[in-house]
């Protein structure tokens, strides 16, 4: 456990997003959990810790001053997402940083999203670089850094693009932390992070930290190549150290994973099977067809309209597929700050509307829009009930939907009571684990295929392809695939992943780096 690890010494985690956002929808006070990676990943992991977790508050100001942004709240381990009774973790502090609008817009919706996040996705087009962002970026970075040294720690752990400066900072500060990162999306080569205006410092701030992680080997060695390239006083070791200011800073892999377990059980709850039979329900789906699922932020480097063209594609080229499958798109907005993000959001929807205009009939919709808030039972429920999903980055760090998909699948049929009473065969439907259709360009590409379908979203064709391999695979080859997609997904879950922290926080993969 890592508390055990880390004994006395206290853990501070510092990352831009929270994860319960407070506010008042309609009037009516609401916690809700962000959609995104990061908070899947980390929400239970910081409940492991007992520590104190530094975030921006981003719910209304005007809450309820005991959960209000710029403050303190103590989460306890079953606002989790767990059950309270069987859960013996420890629970953490949430502190609260109240960013004034105007910082927020320059550093978040500015540099960390329009400058940052395109170009480590490989994302030319999308960068905008407003003289107003980096200043923002700073600031915000040194009121992060300052929030995590009140806290008096020992250890502070970074996470993601939005703090490459606040290391740095704390490191001034305190220079005896043993300060560790971890870096939640790709690191690009240093071809495409020249594009950066403030990259040099950028890295420095970044090599303010004593070890900075990656999903894979190939984003560390991406960012000691530009390292190499653009801190000239820093030097990079044939053991993948780099030797910085005097110190010797870390860089190691270490893929994001799901709690496979909690995934499994969500999908088996009658929460998962409600929420399934109401969206049955409500679009009126016919349990003869299949069903193909995705579910994203929607983010345009997620392949969404990638995804939509394929489908596009497939049913003009194969017109006997029509009226066999429906095709389930559970969308959250995000970012809607940015004027891309808005328009991505308009754009999906047109598309939906021309696809299911061109190619839908009287008594066939092929594709369904959800975009409720679910929580995560019911969000497994789409998992489960799903024949195939399809992930379809441009490019992702890891993407964690592919692993939910593989981890809720294959479960048992539901009881013979619900599956009778409106009606549906689930004794039969679903008991076979549904094929993954998956980007080569997402980290979890490189630990799910060849047992899942790869595909390059930008080649429309192949893409249609491929969905109509998954649509028409026999079973025997959809249990191979499933059975090794799973044991993939169970050997990197997140607990194999909070083991490499745990090393590293507690300072145990020094040993390894002092030797050269
Ligand atoms: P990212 O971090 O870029 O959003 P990931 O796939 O790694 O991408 O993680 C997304 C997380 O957010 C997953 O845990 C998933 O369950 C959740 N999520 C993504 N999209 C939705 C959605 N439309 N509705 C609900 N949850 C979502
Ligand atoms: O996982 C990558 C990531 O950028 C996280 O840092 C972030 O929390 C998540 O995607 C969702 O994005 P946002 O926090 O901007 O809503």
């Amino acid at each position: 456990m890592i508390d055990d690890a880390l004994g006395d010494r206290s853990l501070v985690v510092v990352s831009n997003r929270e994860p319960y956002v407070h506010e008042y929808v309609e009037g009516e006070p609401t916690a809700e959990r962000p959609a995104g990676g990061l908070v899947t990943a980390l929400d239970g992991v910081v409940a492991k810790t007992g520590g104190t977790w530094v975030a921006w508050g981003s719910g209304d100001a005007d809450f309820d001053p005991a959960v209000a942004p710029d403050g303190e709240v103590a989460v306890p381990p079953g606002d989790s997402g767990g059950d309270p009774a069987d859960d013996d973790r420890p629970g953490y502090t949430l502190s609260r940083l109240d960013l004034p609008r105007r910082l927020v817009e320059n550093y978040y919706y500015g540099y960390s999203n329009q400058v940052l996040w395109p170009i480590c996705h490989l994302e030319a087009d999308p960068v905008t670089v407003d003289p107003a962002f980096a200043p923002a970026y700073r600031e915000a970075n040194r009121r992060f850094a300052e929030r995590a040294v009140a806290a008096d720690p020992d250890v502070v752990w970074f996470q993601d693009y939005h703090l490459a400066l606040a290391p740095q900072y704390v490191r001034e500060q305190r220079p005896d932390a043993r300060l560790v990162q971890f870096w939640h999306v790709p690191w690009p080569t240093p071809e495409f992070f020249e594009i950066c205006p403030q990259g040099t410092e950028l890295l420095r701030g970044l090599l303010g930290n004593d070890a900075i992680g990656f999903h894979l080997e190939r984003y560390a060695a991406n960012f000691r190549d530009c390292v190499a390239r653009f801190v000239p006083d820093a030097a990079v070791t044939e053991s993948g150290t780099i030797r910085y200011d005097g110190r010797t800073v870390e860089t190691y892999a270490s893929p994001i994973g799901v709690d496979t377990e909690r995934v499994a059980a969500n999908a088996r709850s009658d929460g998962a099977t409600h929420y399934w039979d109401r969206v049955t329900d409500r679009y009126d789906l016919d349990p003869e067809r299949s069903i193909v699922l995705g579910v994203d932020r929607l983010d345009y480097t997620k392949g969404v309209i990638e995804r939509l063209d394929a489908l596009a594609h497939l049913l003009e080229t194969n017109p006997g597929l029509a009226g066999e499958f429906t095709y389930v798109q559970k969308g959250t907005r995000t970012r809607e700050g940015i004027p891309a993000y808005r328009r991505y959001y308009d754009e999906v929807r047109d598309r939906i509307a021309d696809l299911n205009g061109a190619y839908g009939t009287p008594d066939w919709t092929p594709v369904v829009y959800i975009e409720d808030d679910v929580d995560d039972r019911e969000l497994a429920g789409l998992y489960r009930y799903a024949d195939a999903a399809v992930v379809s980055s441009r490019r992702d760090g890891m993407n964690l939907v592919a692993k939910e998909f593989v981890a809720a699948q294959g479960q048992p049929a539901p009881n013979a009571g619900l599956a009778q009473a409106d009606g549906l065969d689930r004794s039969t439907r679903n008991r076979t684990p549904g094929a993954l259709v998956l980007s080569r360009f997402v980290g979890a590409a490189e630990s799910l295929c060849p047992a899942a379908l790869s595909v390059n979203p930008y080649d429309v064709a192949g893409f249609a392809e491929t969905i109509r391999t998954a649509l028409t695979m026999d079973e025997t080859e959809r249990r191979e695939r499933a059975a090794s997609m799973r044991a993939s997904v169970r050997e990197d879950d997140i607990d194999a992943w909070l083991a490499t922290q745990t090393d590293v926080l507690t300072g145990e993969s020094r040993i390894a780096a002092d030797d050269d």
